[in-house]
């Protein structure tokens, strides 16, 4: 049988990781500034993270959510803790998708009401509401499409305010800061309106923080820099530091229900044991800490170099803008230079999104590189 072909793929086959260097099948080792899509959060086989995960096979990997699971309360407490909203309940799945799904429905349930609000720009996944709620007609298949979802452009007052007028809105849905759209940030009065629209109207606000997340950007959640509380709050990626594993955040006027939402795997023992891993070494480690001093750092220097037009976002989740096509730049640093760095919807942006623990030199060795290959023509 072959593979479905629907990735454009690097002729790089990787076999072996170790903190923010990965090795190929030859043995050239790679500097990872891209951590697989901000996936990777703590480094590659972290040695906590490798403890903990084979432990927990050892004991037992699975078992369905008709028994109680310790980890997930453990998995709770610490996540309520590190993100500092300890009264919010936790609902775990296996994606970004699925977690955005589940916050999307969950706020339709709550509210009886039917419309989602989306940004111009979004990406929020691949299944069906997700998907119908991302701003990318080429992958919403028809059967996904639906008057239910809403795009306003970013930072428009005005549009989002018109879009509550039409009545019926079950949710806002929103990255604070858009990662596929190419690192475009919601501006703090542009999510502060948001929170007050759906306090007016009896809306939720779902904050999608799959990529800028898990303190990637300097906070825990991205959406915090905006000084508001979200209604739900969505996460996958980092959170598990590859280990499949999704998870909402969930505020605490919102009552569950018996049977309103639901999984096989979310919360099995073995992602658990991952997610908790990954939190500990988040705590022990101050890593949002050491994100946002890092990517301050990072930002700046960006902002010297020269064909840059534009670097956006915060702490390590940053976005570069040249003044032209990326492409070419992208591939000569992973063949010449061997630094991933990753692309973006828009093709003259490309993303940083290393592990949050990547250290001052990982950085200067990528500046270094770009130095030499933005003075030169590539
Ligand atoms: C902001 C955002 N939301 C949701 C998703 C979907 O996550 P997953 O691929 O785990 O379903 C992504 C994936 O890139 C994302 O960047």
């Amino acid at each position: 049988m072959d593979l479905f072909k629907v990735y454009p793929l690097w002729d790089i086959d990787i076999v072996r990781a170790e903190g923010s260097y990965v090795w190929d099948d030859k043995g050239t080792r790679y500097l990872d500034m891209y951590g697989g899509h901000a996936v990777i959060s703590i480094g590659h086989t972290h040695p906590h993270y490798v403890e903990k995960v084979v432990d927990q096979l050892k004991h037992i990997g699975f078992y369905s959510n008709s028994v109680i699971i310790d980890q997930q309360r453990e998995l709770a407490s610490k996540l309520g803790e590190l993100s500092g909203k300890r009264d919010y309940q936790l609902f775990l799945c296996n994606s970004g998708a699925e977690a955005n799904e589940n916050a999307m429905k969950l706020a339709s349930f709550v509210t009886g009401k039917s419309k989602v609000i989306a940004m111009k720009g979004a990406f929020h996944g691949r299944t069906s509401l997700a998907v119908a709620a991302t701003d990318n007609p080429s992958i919403v298949a028809p059967v996904n499409r639906t008057d239910h979802v809403v795009f306003v452009p970013l930072n428009d007052e005005a549009a989002l305010e018109a879009a509550f007028e039409g009545g019926d809105v079950s949710s806002v849905i929103i990255e604070n800061i858009q990662g596929v759209g190419g690192v475009r940030m919601a501006g703090e009065g542009f999510v502060r309106k948001i929170r007050s629209l759906c306090d007016r109207y009896g809306a939720l606000y779902v904050a999608d923080e799959v990529q800028c997340g898990c303190g990637r950007s300097g906070k825990y959640y991205a959406a915090d820099w905006a000084g508001v509380d979200a209604d739900i709050y969505t996460m996958a990626k980092g959170l598990g530091n590859g280990f499949p594993i999704g998870a909402i955040s969930i505020a605490p006027h919102i009552a569950p229900k018996f049977g309103m939402l639901g999984t096989t795997f979310g919360g099995n023992h073995l992602a658990c044991a991952a997610a908790i891993a990954v939190a500990d070494v988040m705590a022990a480690d101050r890593l949002v800490d050491h994100a946002r001093e890092l990517g301050d750092y990072l930002i700046g220097e960006l902002k010297k170099l020269p064909r840059v037009k534009e670097v956006r976002g915060r702490g390590l989740m940053i976005g570069v803008e040249l003044f032209e096509d990326a492409a070419p730049l992208r591939r000569k640093l992973l063949f010449d230079e061997k630094i991933f760095v990753g692309s973006s919807g828009d093709k003259n942006t490309f993303r940083l999104l290393p592990a949050l623990n990547i250290g001052r030199e990982h950085a200067d060795r990528l500046l270094e590189a770009l130095r030499k290959l933005l003075t030169t023509s590539c």
